[in-house]
């Protein structure tokens, strides 16, 4: 049903305008007396059930940031059975974004180009939402996602950063520092170890108690993820987030001219799985076991959640896959990812007995 209805009404429509649809409809997912009609066809099988962080998710399948920018479907998203929300890109400083046209579907390759460049209301107003979040007692777990305000410049970003942990580390059960967006100038430049660590150390004093990751992009060199792995635990930092989106335009079906024509801004989808992939086997091995990995890029079916698992992921995250795959991308995602569980472990059984 969805693929037609993707193919007949939203495919023809601006991707941004189509994802403005849907946020009404997402929001009322999430509420009473919907809420708990959709809960009870979704929820997750209790063999999902995952801790990381500190913290209990009822999947270890997530949204991944920029799908729920201003903190107003995380109850929907829970609704459809996603374990977590990683709300934002939030900024200090509310801002519009880039100008638009600045979404892109790469339908043959089941991707997306965008360079939103953080649109948001602004912390104090994600912040607010997340309060109110907080308060129902079944909810998914909520991540935080953090970046620069564009009006700040990046000598200046450290204190633009804090500012914003000041405001949401106390309403969120995690906060992602964002250094990888390709979409704010040089704020990629912040993944340099040398100017990464005073970052990490002021946000982590500023979170207090509430588990701070970093979120990297799947662009940087072999050595720099190692680096930064090995920073983030030096640092003290609860986990890492990888990857956000990539600049690269390699192996890809799509006209040549059609991607040109597209522009700027940061692939992700199904392009994205074979690096994402390689970067969570890279950050597993220079970290501690007990420190978080979530892996992020290029997930579509729960065979690849497992293969994020058994990587060493504790956590995994989609984005572009609920574009392509719909409502239920989710729930087709847990109850395929727990009769994949309850195989494994009827085989551990015939095999030990
Ligand atoms: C993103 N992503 C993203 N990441 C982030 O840290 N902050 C953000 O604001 C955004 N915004 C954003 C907008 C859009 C339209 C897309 C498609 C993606 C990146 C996202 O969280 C994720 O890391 C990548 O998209 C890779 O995962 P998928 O999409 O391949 O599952």
């Amino acid at each position: 049903m969805y693929p037609f209805i993707f193919r007949t009404v939203f495919s023809r429509m601006d991707p941004e305008r189509a994802h403005h649809l849907v946020i009404p409809v997402i929001r009322a997912l999430g509420i009473w007396p919907l809420a708990p009609i959709v809960r009870a066809v979704t929820r997750p099988d209790p063999s999902l059930r995952t801790e990381a962080l500190g913290l209990v998710f009822d999947s270890p399948f997530g949204v991944a940031a920029g799908f729920d920018k201003n903190a107003v479907m995380s109850e929907g998203l829970y609704a459809l059975g996603f374990g977590h929300v990683e709300v934002g890109t939030v900024t200090t400083v509310a801002q519009p974004g880039n100008p638009k046209p600045r979404l892109y579907r790469l339908i043959a390759d089941r991707a997306l180009i965008n360079r939103m460049g953080f649109n948001n209301a602004g912390a104090a107003v994600a912040a607010d939402r997340l309060r109110r979040s907080r308060r129902r007692r079944q909810r998914a777990v909520l991540g935080a996602n953090i970046g620069k305000s564009r009006i700040v410049d990046v000598e200046y970003a450290t204190a633009d950063y804090v500012t914003s942990t000041k405001l949401i580390a106390p309403v969120a059960d995690y906060l992602v520092v964002n250094v990888s967006s390709p979409n704010t100038p040089g704020l990629r430049g912040l993944q340099a170890v040398e100017s990464l660590r005073p970052l990490l150390e002021a946000v982590r004093d500023a979170a207090s108690a509430t588990p701070l990751l970093v979120k990297i992009a799947p662009d940087l060199p072999d050595d720099e993820v190692e680096a930064i792995a090995r920073l983030a635990v030096d640092v003290g930092l609860a986990g890492i987030v990888a990857t956000n989106t990539t600049i690269s335009r390699e192996g890809l079906w799509t006209d040549t001219g059609a991607v040109a024509a597209v522009g700027a801004g940061g692939l992700s989808g199904a392009p994205l799985k074979v690096r994402a992939l390689e970067v969570l086997r890279l950050v597993r091995a220079a970290v501690p076991t007990g420190f978080c990995v979530i892996s992020a890029g290029g997930v579509e079916t729960a065979a690849d959640v497992r293969e994020r698992l058994d990587a060493g992921a504790d956590l995994v995250q989609g984005y572009t896959g609920f574009i392509y795959r719909g409502p239920l991308w989710a729930r087709q995602i847990n109850s395929e990812l727990a009769r994949i569980n309850a195989g494994k472990a009827a085989l551990m059984r015939t095999n030990s007995g």
